[in-house]
């Protein structure tokens, strides 16, 4: 397992055990003891049972519905890839291995802007209690029904909801029916607890080629990457990668990088000392950001209900 890999097990090992626990205080406070209903799933609606047939949430390995506006002569044949690979052919767009980026593609901001992935966690709440400024949280699936209600006390702050997708995975190694579930049922995640359309998505890993925005865009979502990467995640490798400082001095390089800070910062929310990080950087930046709808002028939801 990579490191980066390694890191995201650990968010989801942590999330099966504070799933389990009924209350309890781990020594960061994140976990609001007021609030139990945080380990609340989120209930499968009729709506989406009328028509899945389905009763409860998938797995990590969510089933391919069918869908009507799906044009599979419209998915570019790039060819699949397994994790940590790079495609010979540049002509695919790669963000992972190459940067490249598509004409639709957001991928950076007229003001320094912190982004943040994997959430709703535990830690979430308390990075939401620190932050006076909007930003926007990418959220998978998975997280999304665990945490119903962190997700929701996320969106009554004003912040943005993007899709992180059903469970993680890195797109490119997926089929073409795969990739159309870890879209279909993070959407159907984020409509069931957010009543609304997501718009923008970040791919997890930067996993990009054009194959997977062909899908994408047949869903109306455009591709969120970033400038620079915080590598917040290694604070939480074994031992740790990285530290508070080095992510603190990078802050301060990029801020002063031209006369007026721009850029969009990958950041994460799904562990403690990340959602710390997280926190200090707001503070080194101050609260003049962005969302990446008002970064590139965009509408936040295709729908809300
Ligand atoms: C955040 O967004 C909400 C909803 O758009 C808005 O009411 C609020 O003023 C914004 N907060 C800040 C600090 O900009
Ligand atoms: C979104 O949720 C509404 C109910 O709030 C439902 O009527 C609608 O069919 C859902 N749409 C999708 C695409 O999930």
């Amino acid at each position: 397992m990579n490191q980066k890999a390694q890191y995201i097990f650990s968010v989801l090992t942590l999330m099966a055990s504070a799933f389990g626990e009924s209350s309890g205080e781990n020594s960061d406070g994140v976990v609001p003891l007021d609030s139990p209903e945080i380990f609340k799933t989120q209930p499968f609606p009729d709506w989406l049972h009328a028509f899945t047939g389905l009763n409860a949430w998938p797995d990590e390995n969510p089933p391919y519905i069918p869908l009507e506006f799906i044009d599979f002569e419209n998915i570019v044949s790039d060819p699949r890839r397994e994790f940590g690979t790079c495609p010979p052919d540049r002509s695919t767009c790669s963000f992972d291995c190459y940067k490249c980026i598509s004409y639709d593609d957001a991928y950076t901001c007229p003001k320094l802007s912190q982004t943040f992935d994997d959430g709703p966690s535990p830690s979430t709440p308390k990075l939401l209690k620190a932050l006076t400024h909007n930003t926007t949280f990418f959220t998978v699936g998975l997280n999304v029904v665990k945490y119903p209600e962190v997700y929701q006390q996320i969106q009554q702050k004003g912040h943005l909801l993007g899709l992180h997708t059903w469970s993680h995975k890195f797109l490119p190694s997926l089929s073409n029916e795969e990739i159309i579930a870890q879209f279909q049922w993070s959407i159907w995640a984020m409509n069931a607890t957010g009543s609304h359309l997501p718009k923008w998505y970040r791919p997890p890993y930067g996993g990009i080629d054009n194959r997977v925005r062909s899908i994408a865009r047949q869903f109306g979502m455009q591709a969120v990457l970033w400038d620079y990467d915080s590598f917040d995640w290694k604070l939480e490798s074994v031992p740790p990668q990285r530290t508070e400082s080095e992510i603190y001095s990078d802050v301060q390089k990029w801020r002063h990088k031209t006369w007026s800070p721009a850029g969009l910062i990958l950041e994460h929310d799904g562990m403690p000392k990340t959602v710390n990080a997280g926190i200090e950087i707001s503070k080194i930046i101050g609260p003049d950001q962005l969302t990446v709808a008002q970064c590139v002028g965009g509408i936040d939801y295709i729908r809300t209900f």
